[in-house]
Parts: structure tokens; sequence; C-alpha cells
């Protein structure tokens, strides 16, 4: 799948976040390294601190299909926002050479891009 495919993936899932409380609306969609996208959305709850990442169930969602290797994740937000510190442990966890785009949703020509490393250097891993 192209960047902008993917691009638009996550613009879409993003029309289904559920964020009654913050109203900021989030959605990522991440290609694999073999080629397969998972997508996801953020789900919040009246208990605040229950909400989950837009990038952390697309993730989700990979395992559970079985992979566990990503290759690229898009985020789209409007503003334009970056992967919090959790997310950015969460996708690190399933590989070092990931490129991450975030899209202003409003204007998805609108882009940064990073690595991953670069996003989280100095992570949390344990020696598999
Ligand atoms: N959010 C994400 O989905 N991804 C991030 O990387 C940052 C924050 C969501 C969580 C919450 O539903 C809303 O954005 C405001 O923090």
């Amino acid at each position: 799948m192209s960047e902008t495919e993917l691009i638009q993936a996550a613009l879409a899932v993003r029309k289904k976040a559920y964020a009654p409380y913050s109203k900021f609306h989030v959605g990522a969609a991440l290609l694999t390294t073999g080629g397969e996208v998972f997508v996801g959305c953020n789900v919040e709850n009246s208990s605040y601190g229950l909400a989950i990442c837009a990038e952390r169930y697309a993730i989700g969602a990979m395992v559970a299909a079985g992979h566990k290797s990503i290759a690229k994740i898009v985020v789209a937000a409007t503003p334009l926002a970056s992967p919090c510190g959790a997310c950015r442990q969460f996708i690190i966890e399933f590989g070092e050479d990931i490129e991450v785009v975030s899209v202003d949703a409003n204007d998805p020509d609108q882009l940064n891009r990073w690595s991953i490393t670069e996003l989280i250097p100095h992570h949390f891993h344990f020696d598999k």
C-alpha cells in the first residue's frame, strides 16, 4: 500500500473515533513489514484515564491478527500530533526501524516524519 493510501486509511478511521470528552479525534493506520494494514482510532471513557490511543488500538489489531513487525505508522489528527510517550514505547516494541508519519487531518499535505528511535531514544526493553 502506498503512503497516500495509508494516510487515507488513517483519515477514514479517525472519523470513527469515540472522543466525546476531549473532542480530539485521532486515527492511526500501520503498515506491517509484510504489507498488511491495520487501523485504530482513540476510544475514550467516562473514567477519563481509561482512554485508548489510536496507535495502540491499531497495534492491538495487528497483534491479534498474528503480525509483529511494523514498517510505518501514520497518525491523523488536527492539529498535527505526534504519538504520546506511551504509544512511542508501544510502537518501538515492534521494530526499531519504523517510520512515523503525522498528518494534519484538515490538511493532509501538512505532515511530519520521524524515525521511531528519534521519538523515543533509550527506550525500555527486555532482552528477549
Ligand atoms: N490520543 C491518541 O489517540 N494518540 C496519541 O498519540 C495522543 C492522544 C488520544 C487520547 C485521547 O482520547 C485524546 O487523544 C486526547 O488526549
